[in-house]
């Protein structure tokens, strides 16, 4: 996710269980031209494997060149975005704007297998829009081209985020007797209880997950611990939440500098420490505070206050 599965997030996603890690998503045309924002999403640590690099756009050229730069960085997989719905991305052509170009879309995965070793995988959606939903015959045409695995976020583009993801064709997909790669189920995937309908109901291979896991990596383990038990973990602490929003900080701010480290750390808070009552000052401090060591004390305040709060098993 962009501006959210960084090294520091990752890191913590993979320490509580996530199986399979993806940086964010990488622009082809931003990488050609060494762009610095694009290259420094290529930072991928030993610790994270598998990891994918995800890249996007719409030229052939440039995909192909962003294939041979990606390598260099060594990831498990090549992943591309074709599932974005970004108007400044859409625009291109590239992301989920490829949804409109089906030939195109299939000619660009084909080209990029044959340029490379690694596995190549892609990510997408339903379709542009609802008329235009072919997801059972554009998987079978990635997968005959080489597509080693898809995941399929259960809206179209025209959809962007609203209403209910629809994992109905994700599972007509998987259903097609001439499937054979691993598919992915995504959308709204946001309880264990959902991860396992995607799974039991569905039938899919994995679930991909986005949103419940921003602030809240223990996501994974939970998803985990139900599907061998059948029951709930036990939430993680006050402590336990307050250590990982320390350590990311700090990851973050060793990354990629105290100004940016303290501004994009910023939106996991909420979700790190949600459902306390009269929690706001706190939170206010952590996202205004310019300063990490004001950030690192909000922090200390917070265990001094709420130390024993007690957190609701779902
Ligand atoms: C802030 C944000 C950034 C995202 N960036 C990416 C991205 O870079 N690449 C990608 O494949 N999907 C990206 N997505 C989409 C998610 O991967 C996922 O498809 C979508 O959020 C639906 O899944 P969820 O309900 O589990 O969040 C992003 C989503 C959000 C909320």
């Amino acid at each position: 996710m962009e501006d959210v599965s960084d090294p520091p997030f990752r890191a913590l996603c993979k320490e509580q269980g996530a199986d399979v890690v993806y940086t964010e998503f990488i622009s082809s045309e931003g990488l050609i031209r060494d762009a610095a924002k694009s290259v420094m999403k290529l930072d991928i640590y030993e610790k994270e494997r598998p990891v994918g690099i995800q890249i996007f756009g719409a030229n052939l050229d440039s995909m192909l060149q962003s294939v041979e730069i990606v390598e260099k960085s060594g990831p498990d997989i090549i992943d591309i975005n074709f599932g974005c719905p970004v108007k400044k991305v859409v625009c291109k052509g590239a992301g989920a704007g490829i949804l409109k170009d089906i030939d195109l879309m299939v000619s660009l995965t084909k080209a990029m297998v044959e340029h490379t070793k690694l596995p190549v995988t892609v990510k997408t959606r339903l379709g542009w829009d609802h008329d235009s939903i072919k997801i059972v015959e554009v998987a079978e045409r990635l997968q005959d081209v080489g597509c080693k695995a898809i995941s399929i976020h259960g809206r179209t583009r025209v959809q962007m985020y609203k209403g209910e993801a629809d994992w109905r064709p994700i599972a007509e997909v998987k259903n097609n007797q001439r499937m054979h790669i691993p598919v992915f189920g995504n959308g709204d995937v946001d309880s264990p209880e959902m991860a396992m309908k995607m799974r039991d109901e569905y039938g899919l291979d994995g679930a991909m997950i986005g949103r419940a896991s921003i602030g809240y990596p223990w996501f994974f383990k939970e998803v985990k611990h139900y599907f061998k038990t059948g029951t709930h973990a036990a939430p993680p602490t006050m402590e336990e939440r307050v250590e990982a929003a320390r350590r990311h900080l700090q990851m973050a701010i060793d990354w990629k500098g105290e100004q940016l480290g303290v501004f994009e750390t910023r939106r996991h808070y909420t979700n790190y420490f949600k459902g306390i009552p009269n929690f706001k000052e706190f939170r206010m401090k952590m996202v205004t505070s310019d300063h990490s060591e004001d950030v690192f004390a909000a922090f200390d305040e917070v265990l001094e206050v709420f130390g024993d709060y007690e957190f609701a098993t779902p």
